[in-house]
């Protein structure tokens, strides 16, 4: 059967949809709140009770050539949990790396379980990769708000995303790791540095990049790092870092929990907060991240099928299950060529929805694309803020996460709505971070094993 490619969504559908568009002066209006809540985040005065946190990182030098050896990294707080073996020398890059799954029971349990298991995990893989017996460097992404005390000491504030381990907040996680390697007796290890993934991503885009100042995270959760002049970052003056920059990880899935942004939160935001597992918390994240992009989804396509404007009025059970319509659905109807609706026929038709039309197609496209068109905005504002507080005429910004990976047109969408608010004396480009949160932290613990090594000698 072939489709005609003119069908446009529905006038009730689009009428219904318009409090998922933001148009240019409302992202100009959210960026100049942005801009007043990073400067309260940076200031001593101001810091205490911003949203906004951005946390000075200690996160500094670059990789120059010189590292060479074997380095293990830990990235915690995506999509999965991974160990990673790398083997550096010069600019010749070799990973092995182990997917292990973290059960539901642990994400929730108490932080002693969460180390033992990630313990468990390096222990498993160190022994099949046969390097049980070295004492290797590694590089802890660990991807939630730290409040860093140095390179290898990093308190944790609050869980995000789907995490919420007790007796961890307020502790610091390097030494959690540390306690629970020993309590094995197994392995050893010498953790140099514990990072976030925005700033893992920044750093391995600026070994390929010099230009490279902006580290943005679109996947689970969202956030960014940034290159910062030390003299702005408040929390920073005494350290001596040399360069007279740091770089500083915002934290902005945050931006809103106060209200700030309330003027742009439609029923589903409120909807898809009331039943997460941090209430209140994470508000940009959730309007933004893909662990919340297709419930917001979902929970459109559930109101407007109970009001008739969808699958005449008939949903099914899974339609109206909680979180059962996944993020990567987005990414897969908006793959669909126009017109065309392959992937979309399938997935409404695991969902139960055999029944729909090609009017509903169209509708739930469009759907789609407002939900996701709105995060990418939204990231795209987040981004030109930075750009024009940074004062610099070119700009790379690397970007990893699911979201923007896999979505076929995340890229587009940010190139396109940065160029549209941005000052045009800046340049700027996104880049796709290879791997941010896995190659960072091994790069960054080699700086810092070398420097060990040299202070030393
Ligand atoms: C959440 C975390 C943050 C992380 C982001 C992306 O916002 O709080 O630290 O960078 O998710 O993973």
């Amino acid at each position: 059967m072939g489709y005609k490619r003119n069908v446009q969504a529905h006038p009730m559908v689009r009428e219904r949809c318009q409090d998922l568009i933001l148009d240019n002066d409302t992202l100009k209006k959210i960026g100049d709140i942005f801009l007043d809540n990073i400067n309260r985040g940076l200031k001593k005065a101001t810091h205490e009770k911003s949203i906004v946190k951005c946390f000075p990182t200690y996160v500094q030098d670059l990789p120059d050539g010189t590292e060479t050896g074997k380095f293990l990294a830990l990235d915690l707080g995506g999509t999965n949990f991974r160990v990673l073996l790398i083997e550096l020398s010069g600019e010749h890059f070799e990973m092995k790396s182990k997917i292990f799954a973290i059960p539901q029971h642990i994400m929730l349990g108490s932080g002693e379980q969460l180390f033992d298991h990630i313990a468990e995990c390096l222990a498993i893989f160190v022994k099949e990769e046969q390097v049980q017996h070295e004492t290797l460097p590694l590089g802890f992404t660990f991807s939630f708000p730290l409040s860093q005390k140095g390179l290898t000491k990093g308190i944790l504030q609050r869980w995000t995303k789907g995490f919420n381990c007790s007796n961890v907040v307020g502790n610091d996680v390097v030494q959690m790791l540390n306690e629970a390697i020993e309590r094995r007796g197994d392995v050893q290890i010498d953790v140099m540095a514990v990072l976030n993934d925005s700033t893992g991503t920044l750093m391995s885009c600026a070994w390929l990049n010099r230009n490279c100042r902006i580290g943005i995270i679109i996947g689970t959760g969202s956030n960014g790092c940034y290159v910062e002049k030390q003299e702005n970052a408040e929390l920073f003056n005494d350290v001596d870092m040399g360069s007279g920059k740091v770089i500083i990880n915002m934290e902005n899935g945050a931006f809103g929990d106060d209200g700030c942004i309330d003027f742009i939160r439609t029923e589903y935001d409120r909807e898809v907060d009331k039943h997460s597992i941090n209430p209140g918390k994470q508000v940009q994240e959730k309007m933004i991240s893909g662990m919340y992009m297709g419930e917001l989804v979902r929970l459109v396509l559930e109101k407007f099928t109970k009001e008739g404007l969808l699958f005449g009025g008939k949903g099914s059970d899974l339609l109206f299950e909680r979180g059962r319509f996944y993020t990567k659905y987005v990414s897969e109807i908006e793959s669909d060529e126009p017109g065309i609706f392959t992937n979309q026929r399938e997935i409404l038709e695991e969902l139960g929805l055999k029944h729909a039309t090609e009017q509903d197609y169209v509708n739930v496209r469009f759907i789609c694309e407002c939900v996701s068109r709105r995060a990418a905005h939204l990231a795209s504002t987040t981004i030109v803020t930075l750009l024009h507080k940074m004062d610099e005429k070119k700009v790379t910004i690397g970007v990893d996460g699911s979201v923007y990976r896999y979505h076929p047109h995340f890229h587009n969408l940010m190139t396109e709505k940065i160029g549209e608010l941005c000052d045009p004396s800046i340049q700027f480009d996104l880049m796709l971070s290879e791997d941010g949160s896995g190659r960072g932290a091994a790069l960054v613990a080699a700086v810092a094993a070398r420097q060990k090594k040299n202070a030393l000698s």
